[in-house]
């Protein structure tokens, strides 16, 4: 790492010379190259090495047919922080345990129908026909998204007529439901703190619920130490990056008495806002991140660059979560008025 570094800035030392020592179309024509090498560089030495690597090797075959055993399209395709609350599980058991925590706390009936508000790639959605018999409709906003789960859930006989899936926002949910369509259960994982705003949404969700329908939501709240104002300025410019990277509205970020209260607000009853211990939700994912960047190297699959700074930067972000109280990840339940008729 060291080497790495002293290369990186061995390289950049030779910009303050461009600087001084050139001007006009050279200076510039300098500087865009030393801009271009610096990205080469910083390729080649945090992201290409282990490629490098075994191409040096003189193994006639190598590890290069792994890539041949990689099942594609994968069989889940799940996209939450995940519940990591045993050791050892895979990404897609601690998303599919996210799912249950939530569902569990809203004590789902078979045979229900269920709204499944960004659903993702359709994995929740699957989960609900296939685990809770449940009818789901589900709603999101991501084109690329809805064809892929489209796709799924097409396929596979026993799924067509359990889930429907629509392309719409959350932002406006009566613009995309039938006016006459409600639902026992509306769920939503991992998803709400984006909508514009989540308090408009879970207003338009109790229209949308039977009498005695509930809601159930994985989200976000903000740390306590935001509100009071005793956080440092670094910690307040370092929340609104990731919110703005993260498309979140800043009138969701609320702590967790005052989410309640605004959910109480909306006329829901039995108002549950129930923090999970950051380490086991930012945490496991930040864990598991950092050991799919070892292993995708170790075995030699190619991940584009793109995917590469997406994966450092999600890791990166996750670990900072899971150490420092800025977010607490919260499971919401709330019932709309009315004596249980399911
Ligand atoms: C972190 S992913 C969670 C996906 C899924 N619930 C899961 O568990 O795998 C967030 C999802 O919310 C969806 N989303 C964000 N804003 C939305 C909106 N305004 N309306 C509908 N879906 C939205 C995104 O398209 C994305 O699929």
């Amino acid at each position: 790492m060291l080497v790495k570094f002293s290369v990186l800035i061995g390289y950049l030392s030779c910009l303050p010379w461009i600087a001084w020592s050139t001007d006009g179309s050279l200076n510039m024509m300098l500087t865009y190259l030393h801009a271009v090498g610096v990205c080469i560089l910083l390729y080649v030495l945090f992201f290409a090495s282990a490629t490098l690597a075994e191409q040096k090797t003189n193994d006639l075959y190598g590890l290069r047919h792994i890539l041949f055993n990689v099942e594609l399209p994968p069989k889940t395709m799940w996209f939450n922080m995940g519940l990591w609350d045993k050791k050892g599980i895979r990404f897609p058991t601690a998303c599919e345990n996210l799912v249950h925590a939530v569902v569990s706390k809203m004590d789902m009936k078979a045979g229900s129908s269920v709204l499944d508000v960004g659903f993702g790639c359709g994995d929740s959605c699957i989960l609900l026909a296939e685990t809770y018999h449940c009818q789901v409709t589900g709603l999101t906003n991501e084109l690329s998204q809805w064809k892929i789960a489209e796709k799924r859930v097409s396929s596979q006989e026993h799924l067509r007529n359990k889930i429907q899936l629509i392309h719409g926002s959350a932002d406006n949910i009566h613009q995309w439901l039938p006016p006459t369509t409600s639902f026992d259960y509306i769920l939503s994982i991992d998803s709400a703190y984006h909508y514009n705003t989540r308090w408009s949404f879970l207003k338009d969700a109790r229209d949308k619920l039977n009498i005695g329908g509930v809601v159930g939501l994985y989200d976000l709240a903000l740390d306590d130490s935001f509100a009071n104002g005793t956080r440092s300025p670094f910690a307040t410019l370092f929340l609104k990056c990731i919110c703005k990277a993260m498309h979140v509205p800043i009138r969701n970020l609320v702590t967790v008495t005052e989410y309640k209260r605004i959910v109480s607000d909306l006329a829901y009853l039995n108002v549950q806002v129930q923090p999970l211990d950051r380490r086991v939700v930012f945490g496991g994912l930040a864990n598991t991140l950092a050991q799919l960047d070892v292993t995708t190297k170790q075995y030699g699959i190619g991940v584009s660059l793109s995917n590469k700074l997406f994966l450092k930067a999600s890791r990166f972000i996750f670990d900072v979560l899971a150490k420092s109280s800025i977010f607490i990840p919260i499971i919401v339940i709330c019932r709309k008025e009315g004596t249980e008729t399911m």
